[in-house]
């Protein structure tokens, strides 16, 4: 079969991990007899100094036009001090916004190689980890009103959680969707103590429910879901949430996976098209220097395969060449321990496709 990529390489390390993920692509083509054709398109900081803004109409036209984007990762110190709606990330928003890519899938596997590399102890994690994240990504917070006024203490800035029903309802579709092919049990999160999107979230989820009797829910305060997972991690399956609870939790859940550098993830819509990026950012420091890990963006290859172009036997040939590579001991500095092989990005790369 034949499919379009768009790529966005971004800035940082983002270059380095979409070379990698682009070879290991190209590599099951070939194995599988499929085209992959990839067309490199600018945004982040680096299209800020190209083009003089974060996401040109350009690149959102031919993502649009493609079957699945991959991305690397945006942002840095260079662009920090920019006005809000001019930095770096606003293209990521715009991205997740303009292809109406609602649901965020962040899965944190512990592979059994990487057990040392958990910062919990050992017993907690004992025999695997397997959660998914399903966050909400083109609502809450991130998309509220925002402002700056003058307030009781002199001038102040806002910002605004708010949900409707129907976000609430298609994220919360997805969540049991995915749980019914898994461990059929989700949590939701929410701070229904103090937040009124909270309460109506509660309530949506709960309506939701009802349509997938066999799934069990609960529901937890944020509060007490980030302490839960890593008190006891194992208690969850899908972990459902909003925007802003699922940007941090997610980040928690990867460390107890090993490292960020390992968590992929996939940001779908309605229909099969979708986005896919490591969860990590643009790591300026070592960027262009062969030292990022570059699975987490390999990984979200592999998902890219699964969810936009329903090639689950290729998806899974990505994950357990992964998996080999770290049973043969390489790592990359992100998650090195004793007695392992150290290497750069690139040999990384290069050993994921001699396993695929
Ligand atoms: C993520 C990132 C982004 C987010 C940033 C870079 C805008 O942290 O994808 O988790 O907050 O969503
Ligand atoms: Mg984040």
């Amino acid at each position: 079969m034949n499919f379009t990529i768009a790529t966005i390489p971004g800035d940082g390390i983002g270059p380095d991990i979409i070379e990698q993920t682009v070879l290991v692509l190209d590599k099951i083509g070939e194995k599988f007899g499929h085209t992959f054709t990839f067309t490199e398109t600018l945004a982040g900081g680096i299209a800020i100094d190209q083009v003089g803004e974060p996401l040109p109409q350009k690149t959102l036209d031919i993502c649009k036009k493609s079957d699945a984007v991959l991305l690397g990762a945006v942002g840095g110190p260079k662009w920090d001090d920019f006005p809000g709606d001019q930095r770096p990330e606003k293209a990521l928003l715009g991205l997740r916004e303009g292809l109406n890519l609602f649901a965020n899938l962040r899965p944190a596997l512990l592979y059994e190689p990487l057990k040392d590399a958990c910062t919990l102890r050992p017993d907690l994690v004992e025999g695997g980890l397997d959660l998914m994240v399903v966050r909400e990504l083109t609502g809450g917070i991130y998309f509220g009103e925002r402002g700056r006024r003058q307030g009781k203490y002199g001038e102040e800035a806002y910002d605004t959680e708010a949900y409707s029903k129907e976000e609430i309802e298609r994220i919360a579709q997805v969540a049991f969707d995915i749980a019914m092919k898994r461990d059929k049990r989700v949590t939701s999160i929410d701070k229904a103590n103090i937040l009124e999107s909270s309460r109506l979230w509660r309530a949506v989820v709960e309506e939701v429910a009802k349509e997938y009797p066999e799934v069990e829910l609960n529901h937890l305060y944020v509060d007490n879901a980030s302490m839960q997972l890593v008190r006891n991690p194992k208690q969850f399956d899908v972990l459902l949430t909003t925007n802003m609870f699922g940007d941090i939790l997610s980040d928690e859940a990867s460390m107890i996976t090993g490292s960020i550098g390992m968590l992929p993830s996939a940001s779908l819509g309605k229909g099969s098209f979708g986005m896919y990026e490591p969860i990590h950012g643009s790591a300026p420091d070592i960027a262009g220097q062969d030292k990022a890990n570059p699975l987490a963006t390999i990984l979200s290859g592999a998902m890219m395969l699964r969810y936009s172009f329903q090639l689950e036997k290729e998806a899974k040939t990505i994950e357990n060449a992964v998996i080999e590579v770290l049973k043969q001991g390489y790592r990359t500095g992100d998650i090195m321990s004793a007695g392992m092989k150290q290497v750069g990005t690139k040999k990384m790369g290069q050993l994921v496709v001699e396993n695929v």
